[in-house]
């Protein structure tokens, strides 16, 4: 079983995906993690020293690998991975159990306000730009978030009731 969650920066990917991989006792993996030991930089320093482009490419390739290898697995999805390349297609042709962890604009703005300068995607924004800045990136990303198989609404729950409302719809 291949189960993959996808969403905006700060929806919580990472820490849903350790706890339903905890639950079901599956192996977790964070698509960005990956890239890093594979590529062997952290991402802002990827970011930094090739661009966004080589990330691009390097986030498909391992995407790609990641689901050839048919490991039963949960992955975290990087925010933009289903904006590029194709990668929604892949994932979607690839297993049944995409969830997409929804959240809204103020609730991703305050959680991503602390932590901004590690992402490169938002690292050059001031504070007080960055709730427009992730309205509208989120406008642009939605069409793609929403193709998944499930839209989990995140807000105001506890990591506990995200990971039941995902484990009560995998097929
Ligand atoms: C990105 C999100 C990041 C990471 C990279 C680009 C994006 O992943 O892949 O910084 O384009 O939204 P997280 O959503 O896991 O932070």
């Amino acid at each position: 079983m291949q189960i993959v969650l996808v969403g905006y920066m700060g929806s919580g990917k990472s820490v849903v995906g350790q706890a339903l991989a905890i639950r079901l006792q599956l192996p977790f993996l964070d698509l960005d993690d990956y890239i890093e030991q594979e590529v062997g930089k952290d991402i802002p320093e990827i970011f930094r020293q090739k661009g966004e482009i080589f990330f691009r490419k390097k986030e498909h390739e391992f995407l790609r690998e990641v689901l050839d290898s048919k490991d039963d697995l949960v992955l975290s999805a990087g925010g933009g991975t289903p904006c590029y390349s194709g990668n929604m297609d892949l994932l979607l042709n690839t297993t049944p159990n995409v969830f997409y962890l929804q959240m809204s604009v103020p609730a991703l703005t305050a959680r991503l306000i602390g932590e901004k300068d590690h992402r490169p995607m938002i690292s050059h924004l001031r504070p007080e730009d960055l709730q427009e800045y992730i309205g509208k990136h989120l406008f642009e990303r939605r069409p793609f978030y929403s193709r998944a198989h499930h839209s989990i609404p995140c807000e105001g729950k506890s990591v506990e009731e995200i990971v039941a409302a995902i484990a009560g719809k995998l097929v």
